[in-house]
């Protein structure tokens, strides 16, 4: 058999069109191994610099109720090469700022393109549910930018950076997702609550520590236990950040704001925060996980509070390499969910991976 034939009988083609992408928990394991094969595919066509224009003409409106660096110019870009269009939207430009509904904000947006991604992520009981009114209406795939709920972009970008540095059995790999002290703003708690949600799905034991005031929502919470029953996984919370690192595979420290005060009193939430500033990943800190222990954040980071230069810049950083997958993960949730045609990639050896 030819290489190029062996190649050809390992593709496998997906559609998910008209699909929405507002949390994980709503994609099935094998759906999610779907969007992990064709981000691995996109990302080896792009390094080759493989056309891949599988949007060709497509438009799909970026709507920003806060801001953005990777998220943003992950969606302009990728939606570029694979073809189409984005509008960039901020929702202080937009009649939403006058009240205008989901509903009617839906249905417009539908009959001009052929995508809704939406970031609505600093008040807690917000966002997601915006997302979905949106979405309700919509006649075309609405994808979470982040929300209150999950960050499900960040997520999956976070998932394919483990499998490429770990492998793909990651049966057993201890993940530590830690609060960490950040004076900036009080960041949304979509990311530790994607993760916790996520991870279990795919092998990993999860220990998750913050303080006693930064404790995520309880719905998360026991998707996370419910996930981990499932499949088999660990996932526990301790009351340090030492605790979680110690032999840690994987260490995750993010600021994230106090449910309770975050959405109206943010200021309240960042001053409860300054008696914790020793929640600080340092190289000492480091030490207690494993010796080549992957240290990930989803950026931006808070330099000199959640985590020191000497370990973001150091040899366990993979933080850029994280930070790209972002193009890679979000091309192919746009792919999966707006494309005509069906989506080849490699199959994923899926048993093998969550053996
Ligand atoms: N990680 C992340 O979502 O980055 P931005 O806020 O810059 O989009």
């Amino acid at each position: 058999m030819s290489r190029h034939s062996r190649e050809s009988s390992l593709l496998k083609k997906a559609l998910f069109k008209g699909k929405d992408y507002i949390t994980t928990e709503e994609w099935s394991d094998a759906q999610i191994e779907t969007l992990l094969a064709v981000s691995a595919d996109l990302k080896r066509k792009f390094k080759n610099r493989v056309p891949h224009r599988y949007l060709p003409d497509q438009t799909i409106f970026l709507m920003f109720f806060d801001k953005s660096t990777r998220t943003r110019n992950s969606f302009e870009a990728g939606i570029t090469q694979l073809g189409g269009h984005a509008h960039f939207l901020t929702a202080d430009v937009m009649q939403v700022s006058h009240g205008e509904s989901p509903k009617d904000t839906g249905i417009i947006l539908s009959r001009y393109g052929h995508g809704i991604a939406i970031r609505h992520d600093l008040i807690p009981g917000e966002g997601n549910a915006y997302m979905r009114e949106v979405a309700r209406w919509a006649e075309v795939p609405v994808i979470n930018m982040q929300c209150d709920v999950d960050h499900p972009c960040q997520t999956l970008a976070d998932l394919m950076t483990m499998r490429e540095k770990r492998g793909r059995n990651l049966r057993g790999l201890k993940v530590a997702v830690s609060w960490a002290y950040a004076p900036s703003y009080a960041k949304p708690l979509s990311v530790p609550q994607g993760l916790i949600m996520l991870l279990p799905r795919f092998g990993i034991d999860v220990t998750l520590a913050h303080p006693p005031e930064y404790f995520l929502m309880p719905e998360t919470m026991k998707a996370a236990r419910d996930n981990a029953q499932r499949c088999a996984t660990k996932f526990e919370v301790v009351n340090g950040m030492d605790d979680a690192f110690r032999q840690a595979d994987v260490v995750i420290p993010k600021s994230w704001g106090c449910l309770d005060t975050m959405g109206q009193n943010p200021r309240e939430s960042l001053r409860i925060a300054t008696q914790y500033k020793h929640w600080i990943c340092d190289a000492d800190r480091l030490q207690l996980a494993k010796p080549d222990a992957l240290y990930m954040h989803p950026l931006p980071a808070d330099r000199g509070n959640e985590v020191t230069d000497e370990v973001i810049d150091g040899p366990h950083s993979v933080v850029y390499d994280e930070a790209e997958n972002r193009l890679h993960t979000c091309k192919a949730i746009m792919a999966l969910t707006m494309a005509e045609q069906e989506i080849e990639h490699e199959e994923e050896p899926a048993a093998a991976a969550r053996a």
